[in-house]
């Protein structure tokens, strides 16, 4: 499974590179908003750090709009996506930018009915939000299983990106079901690598290894 970095803070972006652990990054309003800096500042430097697809979600709603914005960030650096939202005006313009190869992440996707749509409209990316739905008490992860379900029965190449997650439990589970991608919180992927017996093994091998006679 790809993991992507749901952010648009740079320090935390590089730091996951250099572990070898990002193969994308998903931004959005709020995301570019926390970063303290101007959308276009912010994705350039992300697209100079990172060589996969870096999402990039503006205002617009109309289809021509949708279009006019996603051709803007596109000449911004190569491997820029445009987020599209959820909408009838978005899944057109999702086939026009398809026409023109600039690739999509249709964002706000909040159920299998609409996730079909997406591929349908033969969108590069479906971003369905989990975390939002868990809040109101439904299971996120029932529109992953069958969106996996359905886009498998047709071989529609649209991925299924993950988002909205919240937890290591959910990466876990995105990657249980086969979603191609999972974009999570920086945090959410540092919380993967720690494990309290890990650490109290270390320091007992540690502990071990000091106590023991080593030849010279
Ligand atoms: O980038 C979209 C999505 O991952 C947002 O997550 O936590 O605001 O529901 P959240």
């Amino acid at each position: 499974m790809k993991f992507f970095l749901d952010t648009a803070e740079a320090d935390k972006i590089r730091k996951y590179n250099d572990l070898g652990m990002v193969d994308g990054v998903t931004t959005n309003p709020t995301l570019i908003l926390k970063s303290g800096r101007t959308q276009r500042e912010a994705i350039e430097e992300i697209c100079k750090m990172v060589k996969g697809p870096v999402s990039v979600e503006g205002a617009a709603t109309t289809t021509d709009g949708l279009v006019k914005e996603a051709e803007e960030f596109a000449s911004w650096a190569k491997n820029v996506v445009a987020k599209v939202p959820m909408s009838q005006d978005g899944l057109r313009a999702v086939q026009l930018l398809s026409k023109k190869g600039i690739k999509t992440n249709v964002t706000l996707v909040f159920s299998p009915a609409q996730a079909l749509l997406v591929a349908k409209a033969g969108a590069t990316y479906v971003s369905p939000f989990i975390g939002r739905l868990d809040d109101v008490g439904v299971e996120g992860m029932d529109v992953i299983a069958q969106t996996k379900q359905i886009y498998d029965n047709y071989d529609y190449e649209t991925e299924i990106l993950v988002a909205s997650v919240r937890s290591p439990l959910h990466v876990v589970q995105a990657a249980t079901l086969g979603a191609d991608i999972c974009t999570m919180p920086p945090d959410v992927l540092d919380k993967m690598y720690k494990h309290p017996f890990t650490d109290a093994g270390m320091a007992k091998f540690l502990a071990d290894w000091n106590a023991t006679l080593h030849k010279k």
